[in-house]
Formats: C-alpha cells, structure tokens, sequence
C-alpha cells in the first residue's frame, strides 16, 4: 500500500451532525489539504509523504453546530502529542479561576474526587491537588500521561470512554467533579463521552467544561484556531441542545479571555435541581440577536476570512520586500495553521522562536520553518516578529519590550492585520 492510501484511511468526511444528529449542512470555509496542526517534524533533506488532510469548517442549520469538514482518527492525532499545556502567567492565572469557580458555584470540597478529561501533564489536576481534592487524569497522550504520573498526578494513558468511566468509578468512586479543558472540543464521540461523563458523576455532581466560543471565532475571524484537532464550534445554545440530550442538565455559564474568547460551563444531573442561572439565558438571547442561527453570518465570516487570507501574506511580502527579516513568534497549532493556509514558508518567515522544549530543532509542519529557542531568538532576532500565540499577545509584548525597544516590530493577524511598534504598546 502507498502512504497516500495509508493516510486516506485515518480520515473521514463529517455526514450526521455530532451533536443533533441532523444532515443539513451550510458550507462555511474550505481551505483545501492542510497538515496536522501539531505534528512538528525532525529537520530532513526532503520531506516527501507528509501527510496532509482536507480542511474546512460547515455549520449544521438544525442546531447551528460548527463543524470541521473532515475528521482524523484521534490515535493519530493523540497517542503521542505535542502541544503541552502552557505555564505562562495567563494560563497559570487562569486555572486558579476555574479552580476557584468549581468550589464556589460547583460546590466541591476537600476530599472530593476529581477527575480530568485530557489532562496533559496534569497542571490543573495540581491546583485541585494542593487545595486538598483527590485527583485522576485521563489522557491518551502516551508521552504526556508519563510526565504527569511523574509529577506526582496519577494519569491514565486511555481515551475516555464509558468504559474507562467505569473503570474509574469502579477503582475510586464517583465523581464530584469532572472536568474537561479544552479537551471537549477535540472530541468526535460527544455520545461515548457523555455517557461515561453520566456513569462516573456523583449525584450532586458537576461537569466542568471549557471550549473555545463560537461568537468570538466569528468576531475576531481568528481562523487559524480552525484545525483537525478542533472538531467543534459551540455557541451556548448548542451545548444546551446536546446536554439536554444525554439527560444532562447545562445551568451556569461564564464568558472567559483565554485561548481567543472561550466558555465556561457548569453541567450537572436535572434531578439535582440546580437552578439555571441567568447567564445562561442571557448569552442564548445574545446570540439569537446576533442572527447567529442564519446563513448570514457565517457567510459574513467567510468574507473576513477570505480578507485577511489575502492582507496577511500580502503584509508580510512586502516587509520582506523592504528588506525587513520576518520571523514567527510562537510555533503554536494556530501558528503552522495560519502559515499553511496562508501560504507563508521559509522564504518569508525565518524562523519560529517557541519556549517548548518539544517543539524546538525541529520544523513546522507543511512549511518547514525551522523552531528556535528564546535564547537563540534573542541572540539572533528578526526585525518583525508574526505574532503566532495572539492568545498571549499581552504577556508576549510585556516580555519582549527590550525587543520593541531597540526597533522592533510584530505583526498582529487579527481581526485585521496590523502593525506594532514600542510607540503603540506604550
Ligand atoms: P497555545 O496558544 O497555547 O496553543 P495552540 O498550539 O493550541 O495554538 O500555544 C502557544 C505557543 O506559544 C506554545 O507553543 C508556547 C509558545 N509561547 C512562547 O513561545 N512564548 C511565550 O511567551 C508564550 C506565552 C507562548
Ligand atoms: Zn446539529
């Protein structure tokens, strides 16, 4: 068998909505063949069946899912992964909050077990831990379960499914909080899931789940967070649909800054009785306002794209043209995505500077720009940098102000492209 066959079967094109079941699909974006988001490759002389996979996001007109157009068997994309949670400011901050909001609106308390859906090298499961909270991860990660099993949080190496939820009621009891960051996206079997979600959940138990939302993709047009591993899309009222569906119940939700504009959500069993909280209805109402269950706004989404697709490169080309050297700041998933899709490659971008130790030597995905340290960076630096992790921008500026200083210029892509220098930052 050729590797183009190899590759044909790890992927398979979206039929029945995941979440409502329906088939009335809206075409939103296509981007053509695009390669795995994450999968960095060691530097090589030629780089000849790189696998490369259709790309492009629909929506479902019944429940108003987004949806990506393709999806990749999660045993490639997950048993050995390289994306790991970051121990940036922004994020370390962050999972203090949700830690926070789950005692408070969650009702957990000391000596509760915790479990975590994709908990990568178990940072989060950690603030539970040194607040007093039994903790177990589930990851598929192979090499990323080893590392938080090292640390000290026990983690499975397992997809979750109703089976590994039995699993684990069966060896700890249920559970008092089940929480799935940035993980519940990623996921094409919401069924199996949910189904282990309600199998391992204690009576007054709650499901703690953060995605990215929907409504600032289509505000921010920061298309480059759409990728195979992002399968879904949710507004607030998707998730209503789907919840109620698995007989469970959706009943507070928060609106949070981090990864681009994400959500919050708090799902417990109906029969707990938790009343619904006023955000709940009042983001729905928002967006049935904003007319996001029509056509239209998607189609708008698709022109600001199809914009900023043009800008972008062209911004790019003619600081190059100019004479100034472009590198990237970040060799994020968003990064190699909007690098790929945009047509940018080692001819424009030098070099990608990223604090993974993973990710450094080796080179991007589909473009084969070459990652580099931070030190190496600032030993070496680009006059502009592309900012790739705009999630960080603030903390990036912050950072890098002795950059700015001496010249220094990034380029930020959305919601239009542009231009920052140490007199705009100031
Ligand atoms: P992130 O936005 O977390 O995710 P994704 O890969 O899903 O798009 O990735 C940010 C990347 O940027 C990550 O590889 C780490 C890197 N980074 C830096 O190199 N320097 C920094 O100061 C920060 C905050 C991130
Ligand atoms: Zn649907």
């Amino acid at each position: 068998m050729n590797a183009a066959a190899d590759h044909e079967e790890n992927v398979r094109p979206v039929t029945r909505c995941r979440v409502c079941g329906a088939s009335d699909w809206q075409e939103i974006v296509s981007f053509g063949e695009v390669p795995l988001a994450n999968a960095f490759l060691a530097p090589a002389a030629s780089y000849e069946d790189e696998p490369a996979y259709p790309l492009g996001v629909i929506s479902c007109r019944s429940c108003r899912l987004m949806s990506v157009t393709h999806v990749v068997d999660p045993e490639v994309l997950y048993r050995s992964y390289s994306y790991v949670t970051s121990d940036s400011e922004t994020i370390t901050r962050h999972m203090e909050f949700v830690a926070a909001t789950c005692r408070e609106r969650g009702g957990l308390a000391p000596g509760d077990l915790v479990v975590e859906l994709g908990s990568n090298t178990g940072q989060q499961l950690a603030v539970f831990a040194r607040d007093g909270a039994r903790v177990l991860g589930v990851d598929p990660a192979r090499n990323l379960a080893a590392v938080a099993n090292e640390r000290g949080t026990p983690t499975l190496p397992e997809f979750f499914t109703a089976a590994t939820a039995e699993i684990v009621r069966r060896s700890h009891g249920p559970a008092r909080l089940v929480l799935g960051r940035h993980v519940f996206a990623h996921i094409d079997d919401l069924a199996g899931v949910l189904a282990g979600v309600h199998a391992l959940l204690a009576p007054d138990g709650v499901f703690a789940v953060e995605v990215p939302y929907a409504v600032d993709l289509l505000e921010k047009l920061a298309f480059d967070t759409i990728y195979h591993e992002h399968l879904s899309y949710f507004l607030v009222r998707t998730l209503d649909t789907l919840f109620t569906r698995h007989g469970l119940s959706l009943f507070d939700v928060e609106r949070l800054p981090v990864h681009g504009g994400s959500l919050l959500v708090l799902v417990g069993r109906p029969e707990a009785g938790r009343p619904v909280t006023h955000a709940v209805s009042t983001l729905i109402e928002a967006e049935k306002r904003a007319e996001l269950g029509s056509d239209a706004g998607y189609r708008e989404f698709a022109r600001g794209v199809r914009a900023i697709r043009e800008e972008l490169p062209a911004l790019v080309r003619s600081l190059v043209a100019e004479g100034h050297r472009v590198a990237g700041y970040g060799a994020s998933a968003k990064g190699t995505t909007i690098l790929n899709i945009c047509g940018l490659g080692p001819a424009e971008v030098a070099y990608c500077t990223d604090t993974t130790s993973l990710k450094q030597g080796k080179v991007l995905p589909g473009t084969h720009i070459p990652v580099r340290s931070p030190e190496d960076a600032r030993a070496d630096p680009p006059d502009v940098y592309l900012m790739l992790a705009w999630n960080y921008a603030e903390e990036i500026l912050r950072k890098e102000a002795e950059f700015l200083r001496a010249g220094g210029r990034f380029v930020l892509p959305f919601p239009k492209p542009v231009i920052v220098s140490a007199d705009s930052v100031r």
